[in-house]
């Protein structure tokens, strides 16, 4: 049974900061939200939360998730001291397999697979994930015997300058036998340089007991990186977004620079997809083969269809692409927009709520809002769906077909029919027949003989 904890109690005093260390984001999320996607790939038995400091907001934060327990640890008397505070909650079934993975809430980025190999290595016994550092300062190190075997990790406070000298230091995390660790833990004393209760000197005592303690290594650097500070935090925010700017560039997806590229989410490309500089994707977004996104654009939770244009400085926000489709630049799509298949939106075009079909047209300036709009229309400029009254909201319907003439006001609910069009200018209060012209401007006339007014003196 694999049960993990997370150590999240720590005050974080270098964040200067209101809100509790683990809740700051890291590519959108939550520090805390990345070490528990990383610990449910592992597929627990259990996992406990260690809280503290600010410990009402942490559970707040995750209270709509139901497979992670909590313990409070107040006072703060070590990371020994924390763990202590989850042994009633972990889970055992007396069989080989009872292991305990500790985490940090603080070292989010740590990968499946890297924890994957820190379990397999610690056959039987106990693993710790180690790293050699040019600079180790501050850090624990790993003391090795002369047949190399790790024995014990000694804190740089409480460490010899010999033992300074090591370079190989602990990651704070490892992963020991259940029911072990729990007698480990009641052993431990605070007899040290910073009178706390070390999680790192059950090392010793599983030596001591005659366990040995193997050690195993992230694959890359940055996944054992901690976040004390304001600094750190944007940082690990490159690296991360480096690495998954890497890991598009290797399914093949063409980004104008890597470094100037965020995902704060999910983002599934087809083939051939490209991607200009300064975009920021939230949450899930697809784009589909051939996708084409401009500069500078803003798209969250949208799907994006085969072979479709995204121009420059557009935003995207829950809407529903078609293929084909030429979007921007400037083009706002809110929520539940769907624009059909070689549709076209322009600049200074908002729609909300509702269906541009297939090969219809809104190029510039409009707003279009909970309407439903069939194929091959065009909306002229300044076109405005007058979708609500103060108090409620009703819905335009504009059959194919239709040709609406630029300034025109729709006052829903209205009807367009098929192959309508209306005049420029039309404040359409009421239904416009298919097929035919209609037109609600005053008519125009010239006044003859008339002359500008000329200044009294
Ligand atoms: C710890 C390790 C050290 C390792 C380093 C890696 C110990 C004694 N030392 O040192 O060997 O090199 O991490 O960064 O374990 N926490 C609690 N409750 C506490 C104390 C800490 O929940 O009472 C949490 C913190 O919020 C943090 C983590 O444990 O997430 C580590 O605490 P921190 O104080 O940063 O540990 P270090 O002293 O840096
Ligand atoms: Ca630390």
């Amino acid at each position: 049974m694999l049960n993990i904890v997370i150590l999240a109690a720590g005050l974080g005093k270098r964040m200067q900061s209101d809100l509790p260390k683990v809740l700051h984001p890291l590519a959108g999320k939550p520090m805390l939200a990345h070490v528990l996607d990383n610990a449910r790939a592992l597929d627990p038995n259990r996992i406990v939360v260690v809280v503290g400091h600010g410990a009402e907001r942490v559970k707040q934060a995750f209270a709509d998730q139901p497979d992670i327990e909590f313990a409070l640890q107040s006072p703060q008397q070590g990371t020994g001291h924390a763990v202590q505070q989850a042994a009633p909650l972990l889970q055992e079934s007396g069989k080989a397999d009872d292991a305990t993975l500790v985490l940090y809430g603080d070292v989010p980025l740590v990968q499946s697979d890297t924890l994957r190999r820190l379990i397999d290595a610690r056959a039987g016994g106990m693993a710790v994930l180690t790293e050699k550092l040019d600079d180790p300062s501050g850090y624990g190190r790993i003391v090795r015997n002369d047949r190399n075997e790790v024995v014990r990790i000694v804190e740089h406070k409480d460490a010899t300058a010999a033992e300074q000298a090591i370079n190989e230091v602990n990651t704070g995390i490892l992963v020991a036998p259940t029911g072990r660790l729990k007698d480990w833990l009641s052993r431990i004393d605070n007899n040290n340089a910073q009178g706390e209760y070390y999680l790192t000197d059950v090392v010793g005592l599983s030596v001591a007991d005659g366990l040995p303690v193997y050690a195993a290594h992230p694959a890359a650097a940055w996944e054992t990186l901690g976040v004390n500070s304001r600094i750190q935090q944007a940082q690990l925010e490159r690296n991360w977004q480096g690495e998954q700017a890497r890991r598009l560039l290797e399914a093949g997806v063409t980004l104008a620079d890597p470094a100037r590229f965020d995902l704060r989410g999910a983002l599934v490309c087809g083939r051939d997809v490209f991607i200009d500089v300064g975009c920021v994707f939230e949450g899930r977004v697809e784009l589909a083969d051939g996708v084409r996104v401009g500069p500078h654009c803003v798209i969250k939770d949208a799907v994006i269809g085969a072979g479709t244009r995204i121009e420059a400085f557009s935003h995207v926000q829950e809407a529903q692409v078609a293929d084909e489709a030429h979007i921007g630049p400037y083009a706002r799509l809110r929520p539940g927009a769907q624009i059909g298949a070689q549709a076209h939106v322009g600049n200074f075009v908002e729609i909300k709520k509702s269906v541009l079909g297939q090969g219809s047209k809104a190029n510039h300036l409009a707003y279009i809002g909970d309407a439903r709009i069939g194929a091959r229309v065009n909306i002229g400029a300044g076109t405005i769906t007058c979708n609500y009254d103060g108090v409620n909201k009703s819905l335009t319907v504009i059959e194919d077909d239709a040709f609406i003439g630029s300034d025109t006001q729709l006052v829903a609910p209205v009807r367009v029919g098929q192959g309508a069009t209306l005049g420029a200018g039309t404040t359409l209060t009421k239904d416009a027949p298919a097929g035919k012209l209609t037109i609600s401007r005053p008519v125009q006339k010239t006044i003859d003989g008339w002359t500008r007014p000329i200044k009294k003196s």
